[in-house]
């Protein structure tokens, strides 16, 4: 894995640059020594490293069971309790079938993300045809979405299997002492695994969160975890500044903050990397986003959004900067074929690699932007598997924690998704927020 910088070095003093690599070391010890704000949560800073061997045979077993049992997968959840588990089967996933390593898989699907009825009823259409199971997961066990989704769920479950057999077919993945979920999953005797209490949700796609639903989908997960443990050496203790990734990640776009460039547009130039910009865009987010204070995360696809905000980020208002993730070589050849007509004026490509030309496509893109004062951070992985797909979570993980710190906030906690929730709460009638309920009716003159 490589990360490029010069596209920066123009857009940041010297000076400012070794002070800000320093404040990130500073930041890099607070973490390691557990003294940054939030530091009841850094449960994920060692999980590579420390690999519950005993909870990825559980996962191993489960996943097994599922495979042989299943043809979908329901995974249930919101925020840091799908994203990271999407992200990974959908960078990994053939891009048309439901394969992974020339391996079929159940069909993996996501509900619990929202309050979309349609959605949900046309779910439960396709299951009504199906072999299914359900993962459902939430570390409160208490988030509206998921547990809206999951009581539709598993009472259609119920009614297609009976009791006895629908608990079979749902694995919890919670809190381990505390939830409305744990308490209904021990009650019920589903499979059951644990969110570590010190892994907040978008922190936790290494754990049971992440790694079951994978698994179901044939990604190999000691792979990923050991492209973590990896990406946990190089961004150790022991690595100078100026050779750690995420220090030296957090560093740049700290100063480009600074700077002026509130917006970081994540772009991801293959198609499979798409829904990892969302995993990405929650991490820096809800970890940053507070007291009146973070950079903007925004993502696109290239090549396809350069025919649509490309226009935007080449002229548009400069308050932005980009980070180019790039996958170097394909798993597959595919070249253009030469044509005796050249009817498509295509005969200058004849020979070439669909991927050199991806690769011509981003690397002019890169230096069109950064002529047009983007600043350009590109990121590269040699190949698009397990292993750097490991690297790039623990690499983007540790960056926002230590960048987090560097704004001075804290990184793991998200306070604001609280407002909205209270007014839901009132406007449903939910017990308890009766004053909030009469206040909120007021205003809105229902
Ligand atoms: O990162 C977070 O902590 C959040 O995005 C949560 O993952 C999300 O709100 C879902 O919470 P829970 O797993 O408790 O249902």
């Amino acid at each position: 894995m490589m990360i490029n910088f010069e596209y920066v070095h123009p857009f940041v003093a010297g000076d400012e640059a070794e002070k800000m690599l320093d404040r990130a070391g500073d930041c890099l010890k607070m973490l390691h020594d557990g003294k940054v704000r939030g530091g009841e949560f850094l449960g994920w800073l060692n999980l590579p490293s420390r690999k519950d061997e005993e909870l990825f045979e559980r996962i191993r077993e489960t996943a097994s069971f599922l495979k042989e049992k299943t043809e979908v997968v329901v995974v249930t959840g919101v925020g840091g309790s799908y994203l990271g588990a999407r992200a990974v089967i959908e960078s990994l996933s053939h891009s048309f079938k439901e394969v992974i390593q020339n391996e079929r898989h159940p069909l993996v699907v996501f509900a619990g993300h929202n309050l979309s009825e349609d959605n949900l009823s046309e779910l439960v259409e396709v299951l009504n045809d199906k072999s299914y199971a359900i993962i459902v997961i939430s570390k409160s066990g208490t988030t509206t979405e998921p547990a809206v989704a999951f009581r539709i769920l598993r009472n259609h479950l119920k009614m297609k299997y009976g009791s006895s057999e629908a608990a079979e077919r749902i694995v919890a993945i919670t809190d381990p002492s505390k939830g409305a979920l744990c308490e209904m999953a021990r009650r019920e005797n589903y499979r059951l695994f644990p969110v570590p209490p010190d892994v907040g949700g978008r922190f936790s796609v290494l754990t049971a969160v992440g790694l079951l639903p994978v698994a179901v989908a044939g990604v190999d997960i000691d792979r990923l975890m050991g492209g973590a443990a990896k990406m946990e050496e190089l961004t150790g203790r022991g690595v100078s500044l100026k050779e750690n990734p995420s220090v030296m990640y957090a560093a740049y776009r700290n100063m480009l903050y600074l700077s002026g460039k509130k917006i970081e547009v994540l772009a991801a130039s293959h198609p499979k990397l798409a829904f990892f910009a969302e995993w990405w865009k929650q991490l820096f987010g809800e970890s940053e986003g507070k007291e009146n204070k973070g950079i903007f995360p925004a993502s696109v696809n290239y090549t396809a959004d350069l025919h649509s905000m490309g226009q935007y980020i080449q002229e548009g208002e400069r308050h932005l900067f980009e980070t180019i993730i790039s996958v170097e070589a394909p798993q597959r050849r595919l070249s253009i074929p030469a044509e005796k007509e050249d009817a498509d004026n295509l005969n200058y490509l004849a020979g070439k690699r669909i991927s050199h030309i991806n690769r011509m496509a981003v690397a002019g893109t890169a230096l069109a932007h950064s002529d047009g004062e983007v600043p350009v951070i590109e990121v590269k992985i040699p190949f698009l598997d397990e292993h750097y797909l490991g690297r790039l979570i623990y690499f983007f993980e540790k960056a926002c924690a230590i960048s987090g710190c560097m704004l001075g906030v804290n990184p793991f906690n998200q306070p604001g998704v609280e407002a909205y929730k209270k007014n839901m709460f009132a406007l449903l009638g939910k017990p308890g927020f009766e004053e909030d309920a009469k206040r909120i009716r007021e205003r809105l003159k229902m």
